[in-house]
């Protein structure tokens, strides 16, 4: 087999927590232990469209192991369907012919569900793509976990810890929104390490009247405040069911005219979901009569350095990659299995999305404890 040359590599998607320590992974593998030279391209898929690259050498990739983002710049640009002068369009042809140009052999992409699915389109295309598994949401599918989810772990369960006093001392309801998108396993996992007495996640759909119920039930026993965990995706059993049959009419519409309607419904559903938390707080408090109050953790999840868990977890998968590029090894997904890694083929995770099973052990966990899951 031809020994290979020269690759490049790309951040897609919202950044994460050892991104860096990935780049430096596979970068130090591939360059010290493998000789091969590393282009980096910037901001995503955009880069490889438009040639913004950064020569990946030993200096670069020094001192980044600890650093938060990513020194790549990030976007949520799709190859199939970018911006260009304000035009959406198909830029795949474009891809490949610039990875010809700079004489690639394959470029790794670093990246949560949207990434492996842009990555296989590109491996479709012809070019030997392989990636890894990054988001603090750790919905990526057959993988163990994600690098960024661990360090987004210590991040919300930290912030719930400290919003104990001060809702003990008040008195009060602290709703505290995680995030997570459409899946809960970020405020699932940071509501039992930090001990929410409440933890609401997408996959399980909530009544409101439970939770009031468990936080009513708390005050007669003389705890007169509560710790609510909401994943950002969590919904009432009412909205859950008008989302499902939204998606529903939006695969059975035929035609083009049932399918923009379909969306305009999806959409309209997505845009009242945003205040949810907040009119979630305020129906607590009417209910409970304790007051309430909101903390969005939002971004502070995704910044700064990285947990020691995600560097290693980072680092160990960047030099698993860098082993199956110098194999000839493409068309998959360096999946963290056990201590171990594994290749997946991008056929089995693009368009998968990880959800929390309602009887995952850690729901379960949640309820031997006491805790309140809403459902
Ligand atoms: O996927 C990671 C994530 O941080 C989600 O938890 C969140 O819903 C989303 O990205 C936010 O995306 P953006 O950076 O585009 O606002």
């Amino acid at each position: 087999m031809p020994k290979i040359k020269r690759i490049g590599i790309l951040t897609a998607g919202g950044d994460s927590p050892g991104l860096n320590a990935a780049i430096r992974g596979v970068g130090k593998s591939c360059l010290g232990f493998y000789g091969m030279e590393i282009i980096g391209f910037r901001d995503g898929f955009r880069g490889l469209v438009e040639n913004h690259r950064l020569k990946l050498d030993k200096s670069t990739l020094a001192g980044i192991l600890t650093v938060g983002g990513t020194i790549l710049g990030t976007s949520r640009d799709k190859p199939h369907r970018m911006v260009i002068d304000g035009r959406t369009r198909d830029m795949t042809e474009v891809i490949a012919e610039n990875y010809d140009k700079w004489g690639l052999e394959a470029v790794v992409c670093l990246g949560g569900g949207g990434t492996q699915k842009n990555a296989l389109r590109l491996h479709q295309a012809g070019l030997n793509v392989i990636t890894l598994p990054k988001t603090i949401d750790n919905d990526v599918a057959m993988t163990d976990s994600t690098f960024g989810f661990a360090t987004a772990l210590d991040i919300a369960t930290e912030a719930i810890d400290r919003l104990h006093s001060t809702a003990h001392s008040h008195h009060r309801i602290i709703v505290a929104e995680v995030m997570g998108h459409r899946a809960g396993w970020l405020a699932l996992g940071a509501g039992i390490a930090g001990g929410a007495d409440v933890i609401l996640i997408p996959e399980l759909a909530y009544d409101v009247e439970k939770i009031a119920d468990a936080i009513r039930r708390r005050s007669r026993h003389g705890t007169n405040f509560s710790i609510v965990a909401v994943a950002e995706g969590a919904m009432s059993k009412d909205d859950a069911r008008s989302l499902v049959a939204a998606e529903k009419k939006l695969e059975r519409a035929g035609t083009l005219h049932d399918k923009k309607e379909a969306k305009i419904e999806l959409a309209s559903i997505e845009v009242r979901h945003q205040g949810n938390t907040l009119r979630l707080a305020k129906q607590l408090e009417e209910l409970t009569h304790l007051e309430s109050r909101v903390t969005i953790l939002g971004y502070v999840q995704r910044g700064g350095t990285p947990s020691p868990a995600d560097r290693l977890l980072a680092t160990r998968l960047g030099s698993a990659c860098a082993d199956l590029i110098n194999e000839g090894h493409f068309g998959v997904m360096v999946a963290s299995r056990g201590d171990g890694s594994e290749p997946v083929p991008l056929e089995k995770v693009a368009g998968k999305r990880k959800t929390v099973p309602p009887d995952h052990p850690w729901a379960e966990t949640a309820r031997r404890v006491g805790t309140c899951l809403g459902d």
